[in-house]
Order: C-alpha cells, then structure tokens, then sequence
C-alpha cells in the first residue's frame, strides 16, 4: 500500500516536471520568435493579468501570453525602434516627423524629483482614457508601461525601453504607468499645436472614438467574418 502512494507521488512528480519543461520550452520558443523582430529588444507586449498589486510590476499572466507589434498594429498601435543617442540628428527620426506631420516636439521626464506634481500626474496617467489625437511617445531614456485595450476589452501591456517609440491611435483607451524603476524621459510629438487633455473612459460618443471602432474594431471583425465564411 505504502508503496503504491509512493508510486503515485512519483509519478505526480514525473508529469508536473514534464508539464514545466514544456511550459519552459513554449516561453522560450515564443521569446526567440518574437526577438527576430529588433523592435521587440525596446517594445514588448503581453496579456496582463487581473490582479490589483502594484501598478508599476509587470502584471504578466501565467504562463505568459506576449503579442507581437504586427498584432498591435492590428489595433492601430504603430512602433519603431530608433537610435536614443543621436536623437537630436537622427535621420530616421526626422523622415517620420515629416512624413506623419508631426511639428511639435518636446522632452518630458517623468519621476518624482523632476515631475512637478508628480503624486497627481501619474494616477491621472494611469486613469483610463483616450484622445481626441495621436498619442505619440518616444523613450529616450528609462522605462513605462503603456496599457491599451483590445477589442475584447483585454487589457495588453506595452513595455517601451530606451529608443522604442510608439503611437496611439486617437480614439484608443489607454492609460500609462512608470514601471518599478520609476524613471523614463519620453519626446512627445504631435501634428501641430498640442493638445494633451485626457477623455477618462466612458467617452465613447465622440467622433474620435466612433472612427476607432470603425477603423480598428469592426472593420476586424467583419474580416474575421469573411474569412470564416470562406
Ligand atoms: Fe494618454
């Protein structure tokens, strides 16, 4: 009898140690198929969980669940990965400036010793919003986490480290957070005179919203029609 629960123990063992190992190997193969795109060494995304702990930690799920940019973009979230260094000169950088109409630029550092008003900013950050325009941030320096939603309404974190840039489309709910390193200084552009102001959620009446779901939302989803159909 002992030896049978034993037996059993073993076995238990054998097939928990075996499920880890696979479990293992998928994380690895996804972190290698997803590195082949150098924007993803500056820019990852992932699934988060529900938990409510500390906004700044990573909030993965278990087992991971990354996305790739191609998937983002299918959200109408753009990414490019740039030279932080020589972001005053970069060619690159200039070439999207000016084939997106993107005239104004600044430099915002956010951290509680340089941030004035910090305590208030980052929890009016981290409501969910959206806007009437292209939210537009390039990392120069540090780390934050930008949070959009997907068209199930999952939240997908966006981690964007030294020279990723990212865009938001207007209309997008979206919230930002420092992560745990607490710093990042990001160049803000914009197409003309900038107008930051925050429509926290719901604001679903306004245009810039009704076009979101009809560029980003239905439009997948009568494509994923099409397709099952055929
Ligand atoms: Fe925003």
């Amino acid at each position: 009898m002992a030896a049978m629960v034993v037996s059993g123990k073993v076995s238990l063992f054998i097939k928990y140690s075996y499920f880890k190992l696979i479990q293992n190997n998928i994380e690895q193969i996804s972190f290698i198929f997803f590195m082949q795109d150098t924007r993803e060494e500056v820019i990852q995304a992932w699934y988060m969980d529900d938990s409510t702990e500390d906004q700044r930690l990573p909030h993965h799920r278990e087992p991971k669940e990354f996305l790739s940019l191609d998937q983002l973009a299918e959200l109408g979230v753009l990414s490019w990965r740039l030279d932080a260094d020589n972001y005053e000169t970069d060619e690159e950088l200039n070439k999207i400036r000016v084939d997106r109409g993107y005239s104004y630029v600044d430099i915002i550092e956010v951290c509680p010793e340089k941030l004035p008003n910090y305590e208030v900013k980052i929890k009016n950050f981290f409501e969910e919003h959206l806007h009437t325009d292209e939210e537009i941030r390039y990392c120069v320096a540090g780390t934050g986490y930008f949070d959009v939603r997907d068209r199930d309404e999952r939240w997908i974190r966006v981690w964007v480290k030294k020279g990723g840039m990212i865009v938001l489309p207007a209309g997008i709910y979206h919230r930002f957070t420092l992560d745990t390193d607490n710093y990042i200084k990001a160049m803000r552009l914009f197409v003309g005179e900038p107008v930051w102001t925050p429509y926290n959620r719901p604001h679903d009446h306004l245009p810039a919203r009704k076009e979101y779901i009809e560029t980003f939302v239905k439009k997948e989803a009568s494509n994923n029609a099409v397709g099952a159909a055929a």
